[in-house]
């Protein structure tokens, strides 16, 4: 176990280079598997969970290689159908891999997977989805046995526009007969990156990014280089960093475009924000403003994978912040954490009120989240003394090497072993 050791109040400054999605980096790798011919996606990040999915891939009889950053699939040796329960139950986007085998091999068996304890995330709008295509689903002692073997074009008509579900349906789709169409897609730029990847291998994909998607099935999809979109929920991430300690950065290799319901918040709070391509120059002011409202919601909404490095700046903005959760029921588990480094919180139901503080202080916190791990180094980072966040493998899930990007810009923080106290 290890953890990350922060000494708050030493302002940010520099330039750093964004990775690419890992949102985009793991469906794209549950997609290689439909191609029939090797595929390489380059710059994928060095993070567990894409380390989990090569591994998941590796597991069903795929041959994965990495050459520095890129990753090379073939997936022409897939033997199995049939997920490994504990690595599923590790990772939330092993769920990706349900559309995927069934694209390929008409079958799947999953687990219910796990991932980050935000909330319930069930699977049922992806078994809706895929039910419509045709599939038989029944469920025998945990697992999700699919059964593809009449899957044919479909409707799908989704009740929510839930990420994961839209792309498990495209990639199901992707190889099989017929037409599809997806009403009340998730319209996550992630979506269409995962469409722009499986193009490059064959596929018809259109509309992905709007609230309508349409696959015509092809009968085979060959190999394809491609460079994942870069993350925005990274570059989401520095930038909150950087306002926590009154800094003044540059981002390169931004996702300028996707970021811009969080780039519009952080001017509420006073920060000067520049744009050109792929590149975000980044002023924060001394003390921030309460950005008054900040309600979470599918794209193109304030993304709940920056609630929590958000409501971590509100602490000590002036004024009153009302921050609501409306994508998963469970993500204030970062709240008494940063209470207990002295911030001033009171949740209702799914609203948080945050009525700012002067300063917070250092305290000994835990990550429970991945991206509640991420607020509390924010916290840190502007807090007066100096901060312990416990669980740096959380962090590690999705960030690559958090700490060194951070310390790169002048942040004081380093990552040492978890020892009993
Ligand atoms: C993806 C992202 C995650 C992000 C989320 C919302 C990846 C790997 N993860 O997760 O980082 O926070 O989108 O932007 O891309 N739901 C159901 N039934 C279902 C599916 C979802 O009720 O069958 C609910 C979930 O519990 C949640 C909401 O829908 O409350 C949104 O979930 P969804 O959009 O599916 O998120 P993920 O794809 O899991």
């Amino acid at each position: 176990m290890e953890r990350f050791r922060v000494e708050g109040g030493h302002r940010l400054a520099g330039e750093v280079r964004v990775h690419c999605a890992k949102n985009a980096v793991l469906p794209i790798l549950a997609g290689a598997i439909l191609a029939d011919d090797p595929t390489t996606l380059l710059d994928c990040p060095d993070i567990a969970d894409v380390n989990n999915m090569v591994r998941i891939l590796q597991t069903l009889g795929c041959k994965v290689s990495a050459q520095g950053a890129a990753l090379r699939v073939d997936a022409s040796s897939i033997q199995s159908d049939t997920m490994p329960e504990g690595l599923s139950k590790r990772l939330r986007s092993s769920v990706f891999m349900m559309g995927a085998l069934l694209g390929r091999l008409r079958r799947a068996v999953v687990p219910y997977p796990g991932g980050c304890e935000i909330g319930q995330r069930p699977i049922d709008l992806h078994l809706a989805g895929l039910t419509a295509l045709g599939v038989d689903i029944r469920e025998e002692g945990g697992l999700v046995v699919c059964d593809g073997a009449r899957m044919r074009g479909g409707e799908v008509h989704l009740d929510y526009p839930s990420v994961g579900a839209t792309e498990n349906v495209m990639m199901a789709a992707a190889r099989i007969p017929g037409r599809t169409v997806i009403y009340n897609a998730a319209r996550e730029p992630e979506i269409a990156d995962l469409q722009r990847f499986l193009n490059a291998c064959g596929a018809r994909i259109a509309g992905a990014g709007s609230a309508t998607i349409e696959i015509e099935g092809v009968r085979r999809m060959h190999g394809a280089t491609y460079r994942p979109m870069p993350d925005r929920i990274e570059a989401g991430t520095l930038l909150a960093a950087a306002a926590a300690t009154g800094g003044e950065v540059e981002l390169t290799d931004a996702p300028v475009e996707e970021l811009g319901a969080v780039i519009a918040k952080l001017r509420e709070m006073g920060c000067r924000i520049e744009t050109g391509a792929g590149r975000v120059t980044f002023v924060a002011p001394q003390r921030l403003d309460s950005p008054g409202q900040v309600i979470t919601l599918p794209y193109p909404g304030f993304p709940t994978d920056m609630q929590a490095q958000m409501l971590a700046l509100t602490c000590c903005a002036r004024g009153t912040s009302i921050i609501t959760e409306t994508v998963f029921e469970n993500r204030f588990t970062h709240v008494g954490d940063l209470r207990r480094m002295g911030a001033n919180i009171v949740v209702k139901d799914r609203t948080a009120i945050v009525r700012g503080v002067r300063s917070l202080h250092g305290a000994r916190v835990y990550a429970r989240d991945l991206r509640g791990g991420a607020a509390l180094l924010i916290a840190g980072l502007a807090a007066r003394g100096e901060t312990v966040v416990e669980g740096a493998e959380i962090v590690d899930r999705g960030y690559e090497r958090l700490e060194q990007m951070l310390s790169g810009l002048g942040a004081q923080i380093r990552r040492e072993r978890q020892t009993d106290e």
